[in-house]
């Protein structure tokens, strides 16, 4: 999911969103396994965000859209859901899915997270699931979700918490530089998969918006999968950061990058299949 080269915030941007409308496919076709690694956390999110029945919840850097299904059954017919995100291409599918699920209640919007145009005081909830990180200024996305709140509106998101706790994705994204020769870099770094990882980092952001009643949930969500290599078709068509890093290495070099990280992810196959430690923090508050 997000390489931080030393690039200015609109650079890295403009690159992340470029990889974003090429992994839209893949991270669209990879709903199943994505619904069954993140379920028991989105549902924890949904209620640490209040989402209920009848509420108007915006769903930010929504993605295809997974966790939009879920806002709009639980908030019915008499409630609304606005999906947003930057890539247009990505949106479409979150758009189709709402459609064919049946849900009249979902709009999307294509905006950055950074520059939510939406009316103010006008939502009585505000999510987004693996996408606060991905901003290089997560303040001002936190900024624009608070202002889009009613007073005492709920917000709850979901990000990544250390690469300790997130072995495969360390090991993917660290095997990556290594091969693309790129040093190794503060995993905090602003915008990357990581960077609101640290404890506290997102509770101090929260406050800084301006939200009361912060608190932050650990949670463990392992990625469960036959085995390592559907862990890196997965990685391979749907996370924009490794094909960011891997996209200047000859194809043979790019096979050599991914037979690496194969073999070093294989320490977490058993007899059963294949498990991937994932911890996740959930950080909620109220305007
Ligand atoms: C890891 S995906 C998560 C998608 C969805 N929330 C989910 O959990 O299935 C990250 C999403 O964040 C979006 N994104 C990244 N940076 C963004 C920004 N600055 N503004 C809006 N969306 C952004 C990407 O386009 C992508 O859809």
């Amino acid at each position: 999911m997000s390489a931080i080269p030393a690039l200015d915030p609109e650079t890295f941007k403009r690159t992340t969103l470029n990889q974003w409308e090429k992994a839209a496919p893949g991270w669209n076709d990879h709903a199943p396994q994505i619904r069954a690694w993140l379920r028991m956390a989105t549902d924890a999110m949904l209620a640490m965000a209040a989402v209920r029945p009848g509420a108007r919840v915006l769903d930010v850097a929504a993605g295809a859209g997974d966790q939009t299904l879920d806002i709009a059954g639980r908030v019915g017919p008499r409630g609304f859901v606005l999906a947003t995100d930057f890539s247009p291409a990505i949106l479409a599918y979150a758009k189709a899915n709402a459609a064919r699920a049946g849900h009249a209640n979902v709009e999307t919007l294509v905006a950055d997270a950074e520059r939510l145009e939406v009316e103010e005081e006008s939502f009585d909830a505000a999510v987004c699931r693996l996408g606060l990180m991905l901003c290089p200024d997560p303040l001002r996305a936190l900024h624009g979700m608070h202002r889009a709140l009613k007073p005492a509106g709920r917000i709850c998101t979901m990000v990544f918490s250390t690469p300790e706790a997130n072995p495969c994705v360390a090991i993917v994204m660290a095997t990556g530089r290594e091969f693309a020769g790129i040093p190794p870099r503060d995993p905090f770094a602003p915008g990357s998969l990581f960077s609101l990882g640290k404890p506290g980092s997102a509770d101090e952001l929260f406050r800084k918006a301006g939200f009361s009643d912060v608190a932050t949930t650990k949670l463990q969500a392992p990625f469960r999968l036959p085995s390592a290599a559907a862990y890196l078709d997965f990685i391979r068509t749907s996370a924009s950061p490794i094909q960011q890093m891997l996209a200047g290495l000859d194809a043979a070099k790019q096979v050599a990058a991914w037979a690496a990280m194969e073999a070093r992810l294989q320490k977490f196959a058993s007899a059963h299949g294949w498990e991937g430690p994932n911890e996740l923090l959930l950080t909620a508050g109220r305007r």
